[in-house]
């Protein structure tokens, strides 16, 4: 596989082990910022009524298909560009918009736009699945998440850990109803809004 991710596969089954939760049956998943496509093919594999749609920025796009193609199952569709600065998202109406890591990688207007967009193409009912690392109240949950936050910020200073609070308000201005914040190994959170 190319891009494998070591942090992606030791994560890809308590994330499995979530959605299965909050996914009953068929929904069609999409997810932003797929990356090497590792939780697309392990979830949709393990959930094989579900239908995944992955995604990825142009520059990552190549490597995210040629994985999808060589591992696969056939309720994953072929993976499409998805820039969130791009205007135009490959779906008009989803049941569930996944993005782990996403959103403390990408600028905070982007991340905005990642939860105000996906608001708008839920349909009823619909899930709004967020995974990474947060921040409660200004403070970090672990002093290696300020540390990754650091490492962040050299990279990109518009990167960043970015606030529960932040999002909660996001999400409700978008008209999103907060169902649950579920603490993940390696200090990760699980967020989930729903339309209703
Ligand atoms: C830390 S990786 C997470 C990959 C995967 N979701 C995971 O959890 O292993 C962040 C991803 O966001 C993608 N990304 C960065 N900027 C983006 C943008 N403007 N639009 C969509 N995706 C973007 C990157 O290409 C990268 O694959």
């Amino acid at each position: 596989m190319e891009g494998f991710s070591q942090a992606a596969d030791n994560n890809k089954t308590p994330i499995l082990n979530t959605l299965r939760e909050w996914l009953s049956n068929g929904e069609l998943v999409l997810e932003i910022g797929s990356g090497s496509g590792q939780h697309a093919i392990h979830i949709a594999n393990a959930l094989s009524k579900i239908r995944w749609q992955p995604t990825e920025h142009p520059d990552v796009l190549p490597i995210l298909t040629k994985n999808i193609s060589s591992f696969g199952s056939t309720n994953i569709l072929t993976p499409q560009s998805l820039d969130l600065a791009a205007v135009e998202w490959p779906a008009e109406s989803v049941d569930c918009v996944y993005a782990a890591n996403v959103i403390h990688i990408v600028a905070e207007t982007l991340g905005r736009k990642l939860i105000e967009t996906a608001a708008e193409i839920l349909g009823a009912g619909g899930l709004l699945a967020l995974y990474g690392p947060f921040k409660y109240q200004g403070d970090f949950t672990t002093t290696s998440n300020a540390e990754f936050d650091d490492w962040l910020k050299d990279r990109n200073p518009k990167s960043g850990i970015r606030d529960f609070e932040w999002v909660m308000e996001l999400a409700k201005d978008s008209g999103l109803t907060f169902v649950e914040d579920r603490s993940m190994p390696a200090n990760n959170q699980f967020l989930a809004f729903r339309r209703l």
